[in-house]
């Protein structure tokens, strides 16, 4: 394996929603009832929920990221017109067994037998991101699970990127960061760490102040990248 800006990294921290979990797999299992429309409803549910996070901590008025997630898709089954509190409920519940994408549980495998430290850090609230990982199966490859409710505020904050720097005892340059989330990606590059952007769907490049150090198209390309600890 080659010298990459990986090469020294001692611990792989992933965003979740995104890039370990499919968040279009909620709207997914539900299209038939949802209709034409699905695809617009997933799309802006996303995308208020991401915004309403970046709302919350410039105002100073945080509030957990269930209730975050609780309140777009309000917006966005304004936003297509539908009443149906059955299908919220439903939609909300499906949020703690999204599905992951398919390379995910095999390549999160693969890098704890090779012995390395794995950690999710999201601006999910715990009790979802556990939820989300034990129905997965990943849970128990993952040796921290690092959330935002005590801090009380979100990615792309410094202070955020910094809990996994304290609860992991590595410096920043020691820590490769993994996310499809091109805004995460610059808030992480911004902070210090290594970063891989998981960049499944083509999506354009962010002009914010960081770039990723390695763009991939799955998960599964961190492997050949990634030094063996036992070996190194
Ligand atoms: C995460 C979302 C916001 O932090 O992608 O998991």
């Amino acid at each position: 394996m080659s010298e990459n800006a990986l090469t020294s990294c001692r611990a792989f921290v992933f965003d979740a929603y995104g890039t370990l979990f499919d968040v279009g797999s909620a709207v997914n299992r539900f299209k038939g009832t949802i209709g034409d429309e699905a695809d617009r409803l997933s799309s802006i549910w996303r995308q208020k929920q991401l915004e309403y996070t970046w709302l919350r901590s410039l105002m100073g008025d945080f509030t957990d990221f269930w209730s975050v997630t609780g309140d777009a898709l309000d917006y966005a089954m304004a936003a297509i017109g539908k009443k149906d509190p059955a299908l919220r409920a439903k939609l909300m519940e499906t949020y703690l067994s999204l599905d992951t994408f398919p390379e995910v549980v095999e390549t999160l495998k693969t890098l704890k037998s090779q012995g390395h430290k794995l950690a999710i850090l999201s601006n999910g609230a715990k009790h979802m991101l556990i939820s989300a990982a034990k129905s997965s199966g990943i849970l128990a490859l993952f040796d921290q699970i690092i959330c935002v409710d005590d801090l009380k505020t979100y990615k792309p904050h410094p202070d955020v990127y910094q809990l996994a720097v304290d609860q992991l005892e590595l410096s920043p340059a020691e820590i490769s960061f993994q996310s499809s989330n091109g805004w995460d990606i610059a808030g992480a590059g911004h902070f210090g760490f290594r970063t891989a952007w998981i960049n499944r769907t083509q999506q354009p490049m962010e002009r914010l102040s960081h770039s990723a150090d390695v763009v991939l198209k799955g998960l599964d390309e961190l492997l050949p990248l990634v030094a063996q600890p036992e070996k190194a």
